[in-house]
């Protein structure tokens, strides 16, 4: 198996990372100017979400050409620079990869609309006279029907997300084809690894039929996705020893991710799986807020660990740019900013797998409690707020709502100083700066050795440093709803992680180990029958 559990990545939101250009939007050459700053948290490999040519309906995640660069983040020079320059700094960069579908202003789906055969066969047309009778009953990830009628094409195409995001034919040899020529076009320029988006939902079903769950069975983990894997896996990144890969895995289950990722499948390094960030989505509905569920929250983690223990590999994550910040979300941010902030991280950094952090998540960022529609730029938000509005819900409600679930939560620039819009621009950013970037910025903790900045670096430096960690055998401890607790172990030698999941003491019986050096602790003491809110630390044990 290779060895990617000493590994970190950061994903990297390139329009609110930072803005060399100062045009409102954050670039490429960006990155480069802060890749010492990167280098100094101690990451391994950067992870930047889409910097192609797209019209920005999804924020890059509609491709127009996956191998042209979009003006607004720079040119394809900048890209080289990023790549020669962190690799002088030991850090790999990582693509992401849109393949599920491409946009509507695609060169491909140009000429389709143009009437050219060979590009039609690249999506899922059907043909109807009929526009008011989709071919069945699927929806969009973004609300709404999934089928959009064409005039040109005289029937309908199949988008699951947006109807500018168009889904890819795969079953279309060509199709897979032209993928695996942009992979290569890629992997030749230096590019060390991909994310893969969305991409247990490349294979779709010969029919297209209605079902209860409105397609989602039909199209998620069909079993072509395995062998479309193998396929990109042989012809591109799978040449390169050193390559490393992560797929977006939406509604998937832990037998299709032992498939997707153990070894000798050949498929990919890695998953990220979402259930974990749904236990506060009321009956399954996310646009309905509730607490978060600590226990199905605990029964996840656990099931997915020990799931995948020694079959297959997960990369660990509570953040990105997908989420609402952590901390604001299952932590108490008003009372235990630096606590909650701290817990969660060492949760990432302890358990088996990859540890992923997003950008500003080092330095404890929170949602920006946006107050008004108009604050919001990400499309599944605005489309959520005009359903919710159409059933009559109160606007006072949906924007609440919005606060706590929006993907915007996580797209604020990063704080880098107490300078006007946080120091990411001297214009005004395409989206707001959080409020609290006096409070919270990367100029007051660089250099604090008590600041969630510096946590995350002795986290980092931990894991590396310690086998225990990155390889060790994950074995979960009965504890109460409150408190998380789990030992790593390797050759006779174990760890023990604690870690509260509350805003109030919770009570701990460590009768049976036997305690030698604290290894972290986001507390200066310990009283080992009682943890504080949110404390959390690793023990080595005799
Ligand atoms: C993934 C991306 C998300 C995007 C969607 C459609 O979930 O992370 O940002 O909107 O796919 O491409």
């Amino acid at each position: 198996m290779k060895k990617l559990g000493n590994k970190v990545v950061y994903e990297l939101y390139p329009s609110s990372f930072y803005d060399s250009n100062n045009d409102g939007y954050g670039d490429i050459k960006g990155i480069v100017e802060k890749l010492d700053y990167l280098q100094l948290l101690g990451v391994d490999y950067i992870w930047i979400t889409p910097v192609f040519k797209s019209p920005k309906n999804d924020n890059g995640y509609d491709v127009a050409n996956y191998c042209e660069i979009d003006p607004i983040f720079g040119s394809m020079e900048d890209v080289d620079l990023l790549i020669s320059e962190a690799k002088k700094r030991n850090i790999g960069i990582m693509l992401d990869m849109v393949f599920n579908h491409v946009s509507s202003e695609s060169q491909w789906f140009q000429e389709a609309l143009k009437g050219n055969k060979k590009y039609q066969d690249y999506f899922y047309i059907v043909k109807s006279d009929d526009k008011n009778s989709p071919p069945s009953n699927w929806v969009s990830k973004f609300g709404g029907s999934a089928w959009q009628y064409q005039e040109e094409f005289n029937g309908y195409y199949l988008h699951l997300f947006d109807k500018t995001q168009v889904d890819l034919k795969w079953k279309n040899k060509k199709v897979r084809k032209e993928l695996i020529k942009v992979l290569n076009f890629w992997l030749k320029k230096g590019i060390c690894g991909f994310r893969f988006d969305v991409v247990n939902l490349i294979g779709k079903p010969n029919e297209f039929k209605d079902s209860k769950d409105f397609g989602k069975h039909l199209y998620t983990d069909h079993p072509d996705v395995h062998e479309y894997l193998k396929l990109i896996n042989k012809k591109s990144f799978g040449k390169y020893d050193t390559s490393i890969t992560v797929g977006e895995m939406s509604s998937t289950t832990i037998d299709n991710c032992i498939k997707y990722t153990n070894p000798n499948e050949k498929e990919l390094d890695m998953v990220f799986n979402f259930h974990h960030l749904k236990v506060d989505y009321k009956n399954g509905n996310k646009w309905e807020n509730k607490p978060w569920d600590k226990k199905e929250f605990k029964q996840l983690i656990k099931d997915w660990q020990l799931g995948l223990q020694n079959k297959g590999w997960n990369a660990i994550f509570l953040n990105n740019h997908d989420q609402p910040r952590v901390n604001s979300r299952y932590g108490d941010v008003s009372k235990y900013w630096f606590e909650s902030s701290t817990l969660f991280a060492t949760l990432v950094f302890t358990l088996q797998g990859t540890p992923f952090i997003y950008q500003g998540e080092e330095i404890g960022m929170t949602n920006p409690y946006f107050k008004t529609i108009g604050e919001y730029r990400d499309v599944e938000s605005i489309n959520a707020y005009n359903e919710l509005k159409q059933k009559n819900k109160k606007e006072k409600d949906i924007l609440e709502i919005l606060s706590v679930k929006s993907r915007d939560n996580s797209r604020t620039p990063v704080q880098w100083d107490d300078s006007r819009y946080a120091g990411f621009s001297k214009s005004k950013p395409w989206i707001d700066v959080s409020s609290n970037y006096k409070q919270i910025n990367v100029k007051k903790q660089i250099y604090d050795e008590n600041s969630v900045f510096n946590f995350y670096r002795k986290l980092i430096s931990l894991r590396k440093s310690n086998e225990l960690l990155y390889d060790g055998n994950i074995e979960f401890i009965d504890s109460d709803e409150n408190t998380l607790m789990f030992k790593r172990s390797l050759n006779n030698k174990s760890l023990l992680v604690l870690l509260s999941l509350v805003n109030k003491p919770s009570k701990v019986n460590l009768s049976k180990f036997k305690l030698k050096d604290i290894l972290i602790n986001n507390y200066k003491d310990f009283d080992k029958k009682t943890l504080k809110p949110y404390q959390s630390l690793v023990i080595e044990l005799e």
